[in-house]
C-alpha cells in the first residue's frame, strides 16, 4: 500500500481508563467486526487478562477506514500492555508507530501511568492525540482533565477529543484525527530490509509467530531473514495481518505491520526490539533501542506435594515457550525440597506466572518471599572476579568475606492528592526512600518523585500505598541505579532449626524490627502443635527476636457436644483443607502463608 494512506498508532492509557473498550469501538466503527462477532474486549485474548482486566501481550489489528476526504486508509492499531512491569515492551510497540491516542478518564484525570506512557511516546517522537474518555459519567470533568493534560503531561489539550468509548459518542472523530494528524510512515521501500520485532508468541501448531513493523525494505513469504542480535537465519513460511481475524498476505512493505511464521522453534530467539534483515542484502545497522531485558524480581517456586516436581518443571517449560522474559533454574531447599528459582520482570509478572501455574496446570505451589539481585563485592583486590551477583538468600556469602554490597534502586513517581501526601511520605521514608522532587502539578494534585530500593517495593509497597491513599495514588517506576547498603541475611528458626526457604535479605538497621514483626506474624500463622514451638529470627548466630507457639491443650473435637456429627465433619474438613498447603518441617507443619509472612510485615 502507498505509505501515504497508512497510519500506525497505539492507544496509551492508565489502567482502566478505557483502552480496550475504545479499541473495540474503533473495530466496530471501521466494520472490522460485525455486531455478532463483537465480543467484549476482543483484544484481550487470554482469559486471565480478561478476568484481571489488564492487557498483557501486545497485539496489532489492521482496519480499513474510509475517511471523509474520500480516501481509504489502512489503520494499524498496535495494542500496548499497560503495566510498569512491561514498559520495555510498551516502548517497542510505540517505536512501531507514528502516533498515539493518549486516553484519559474524565472522572479520574491524569495518573502516573498516563504520564509514564506519554513520556515514552514523546521520547519515541510520536504525534500524540489527547482523548478524554468516559464523558457519559456524571463525575466526568472535561475542563479539569484538559487542564491536567496541559499542566501534568505538558501537551496542548484544547483540541482533545471528548468521547464515551462505552456509548460510542464522538468516537468517529478519533478516526478522522488519526488520518489527519498522525503522519504517514517514512521508510524507504527500496532500502535494505529493517523490520522491528515488537511481539512474539508460541503457537503449538505453527511454532513461533512474530509481530513486526517493517521500517525499510520489504518482507516477503519465502524469503530468508536474519535476526541482527543473534545472527540466526530463518525462512519466512507465511505472513498475515489480524483484522482481527488472521488474513494471509504475501508481502509487508515499508510502513506496514503484520505477523509472520518462519521455522522458529524458540521464542527466546525472537527478542522484542530486535531487527530483522535480509542476509543477502543486509542493513548496515540494527534499529535503535534494542535491550536484552533482564529479570528484576526473583522467588523460589515449590510444589506442596514433592511428587509434583516433574509436573512443575514441565509447566514452567511450557510457559517459558511463550514468555522469553521469564527465567527459571532448579534450586533445592532443605525445608521445601526440590524447586525452581524463577526470575520475573516485576511483581505483576510474578503473580501472573504463579496464577497460570496453579490454574492452567493445576499445581499447588509454595512461593518464597520475592527478592532482588544484589551485587556483592568480596574483600580482596578490586576485580570482576571478586564480585558475585546473588538473588538467592541461600547463596549469600559468609559475611566476613563481604567488603560492600550494592542493591538495585528505582525512581518512583507517585501522583496523588495533597490530603494523602503525609501518609505517602511516611511510607516512602519507612521504605528507605530519598526524595528527589515534590511538585504541585495542578490544583491539589501532587507529584512525588523518590528513589527507593527495589527490595522494599517487592515486599508490600503497592498494598501499603493503596491503603494510605485510599486508592488515590498511582505509581510508576523504573530501575535507575544501585546503592551501597549494609544488607544482611536474616534466618528464621523453627524449633531451633533454620528454615532456609524463610531466609530474607534485609537492611541492617531494619533487621531488628523486621525480625520482631516477622516472628510475630509467623506465630499467628503456625497452628498450635502437640508441643511448644519456638520461632526465632537470627542474623548469623545472634538471635534478634523470638516468639513461642504454645502447645495444644485440648482436642478440637472436644469442643463439640454430643453427637453433632455434621459440625464435627465440618471441623475435620476445615482441618484437612488447612493441611493441603502445609509443609512439614522437622516435626512442625508450616502453612504456605508463613513463607510469605515477610510480605505482610514491614
Ligand atoms: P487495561 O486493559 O487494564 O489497561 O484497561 P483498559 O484501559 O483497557 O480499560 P477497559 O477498556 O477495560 O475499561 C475499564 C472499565 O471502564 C470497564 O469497566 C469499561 O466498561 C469502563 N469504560 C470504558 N470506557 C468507558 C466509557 O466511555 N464510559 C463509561 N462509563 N465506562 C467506560
Amino acid at each position: 500500500m502507498d505509505p501515504k494512506f497508512i497510519r500506525n498508532f497505539a492507544i496509551i492509557a492508565h489502567i482502566d481508563h478505557g483502552k480496550s473498550t475504545l479499541s473495540d469501538r474503533l473495530l466496530e466503527i471501521t466494520g472490522s467486526l460485525t455486531q455478532r462477532e463483537m465480543q467484549a474486549q476482543v483484544l484481550d485474548a487470554m482469559d486471565l487478562e480478561r478476568e484481571r482486566g489488564i492487557t498483557i501481550k501486545a497485539h496489532s489489528v489492521r482496519m480499513m477506514y474510509q475517511a471523509k476526504d474520500g480516501n481509504t486508509y489502512q489503520l494499524n492499531l498496535i495494542d500496548t500492555p499497560g503495566h510498569v512491569d512491561f514498559s520495555y515492551e510498551v516502548s517497542r510497540s510505540l517505536a512501531s508507530c507514528e502516533g498515539a491516542l493518549l486516553v484519559v478518564d474524565a472522572s479520574q484525570g491524569v495518573e502516573a501511568q498516563t504520564l509514564a506512557n506519554a513520556y515514552l511516546a514523546i521520547s519515541n517522537g510520536l504525534e500524540i492525540i489527547p482523548v478524554i474518555n468516559k464523558i457519559d459519567l456524571p463525575s466526568a470533568d472535561i475542563p479539569r482533565t484538559k487542564e491536567m493534560i496541559e499542566n501534568t503531561v505538558g501537551l496542548p489539550a484544547d483540541d482533545a477529543i471528548a468521547v464515551s468509548a462505552k456509548t460510542g459518542l464522538n468516537v468517529e472523530a478519533i478516526l478522522e484525527a488519526v488520518v489527519h494528524l498522525i503522519p504517514p510512515p517514512e521508510g524507504k521501500a527500496d532500502a535494505p530490509l529493517q523490520a522491528l520485532i515488537f511481539d512474539s508468541w508460541f503457537d503449538p501448531y505453527k511454532g513461533v509467530i512474530v509481530l513486526a513493523r517493517v521500517i525499510n525494505g520489504t518482507l516477503r513469504t519465502g524469503q530468508r531473514i536474519r535476526l541482527m542480535s543473534n545472527g540466526r537465519t530463518f525462512d519466512v513460511e507465511s505472513m498475515g495481518v489480524l483484522t482481527p481475524k488472521p488474513v494471509e498476505i504475501s508481502t509487508l512493505s515499508a510502513g506496514e505491520v503484520g505477523f509472520f511464521v518462519a521455522t522458529i522453534k524458540d521464542v527466546a530467539d525472537t527478542k522484542v526490539g530486535d531487527t530483522i534483515t535480509d542476509p543477502s542484502n543486509p542493513a548496515a545497522e540494527p534499529l535503535p533501542g534494542f535491550e536484552d531485558i533482564k529479570s528484576m524480581v526473583f522467588a523460589g517456586l515449590y510444589t506442596v506435594e514433592s511428587h509434583e516436581h516433574g509436573a512443575l518443571r514441565e509447566a514452567l517449560g511450557k510457559l517459558k515457550l511463550n514468555d522469553a522474559s521469564f527465567s527459571f533454574e532448579p534450586e533445592s531447599s532443605v525445608a521445601l525440597g526440590f524447586g525452581f528459582r524463577c526470575g520475573f520482570l516485576g511483581l505483576l509478572h510474578m503473580e501472573i506466572i504463579q496464577e497460570r501455574l496453579e490454574r492452567e496446570f493445576g499445581l499447588d505451589l509454595i512461593t518464597t518471599a520475592p527478592g532482588v539481585r544484589y551485587k556483592i563485592h568480596l574483600t580482596g583486590p578490586r576485580s570482576e572476579s571478586n564480585i558475585v551477583e546473588v538473588e538467592n538468600p541461600s547463596r549469600w556469602p559468609d559475611p566476613t568475606t563481604i567488603d560492600f554490597i550494592e542493591e538495585p534502586v528505582i525512581t518512583a513517581k507517585i501522583l496523588t492528592n495533597e490530603e494523602y501526601v503525609g501518609g505517602i511520605l511516611k511510607l516512602v521514608e519507612d521504605k528507605r526512600g530519598k526524595q528527589k522532587n515534590f511538585e504541585y502539578v495542578s490544583g491539589s494534585r501532587v507529584m512525588i518523585t523518590y528513589e527507593l530500593p527495589l527490595n522494599e517495593i517487592v515486599l508490600d509497597f503497592y498494598d501499603r500505598l493503596k491503603s494510605v491513599s485510599r486508592g488515590y495514588a498511582s505509581l510508576d517506576y523504573h530501575l535507575s541505579g544501585m546503592w551501597t547498603s549494609p544488607m544482611v541475611k536474616m534466618d528464621i528458626l523453627v524449633s531451633g532449626e533454620p528454615v532456609d526457604a524463610l531466609s530474607v535479605i534485609v537492611h541492617r538497621d531494619f533487621a531488628y524490627e523486621r525480625g520482631k514483626a516477622l516472628v510475630h506474624k509467623m506465630k499467628e500463622l503456625i497452628p498450635r502443635q502437640m508441643f511448644e514451638v519456638a520461632i526465632q529470627a537470627a542474623i548469623g548466630s545472634k538471635i534478634v527476636a523470638r516468639e513461642t507457639v504454645s502447645a495444644i491443650k485440648k482436642d478440637v473435637l472436644a469442643k463439640c457436644y454430643g453427637g453433632d456429627i455434621s459440625r464435627k465433619r465440618k471441623l475435620l474438613d476445615k482441618q484437612k483443607e488447612g493441611k493441603k498447603r502445609m509443609k512439614r518441617i522437622g516435626k512442625v507443619d508450616i502453612p504456605q502463608e508463613a513463607f510469605l509472612a515477610v510480605l505482610k510485615v514491614g
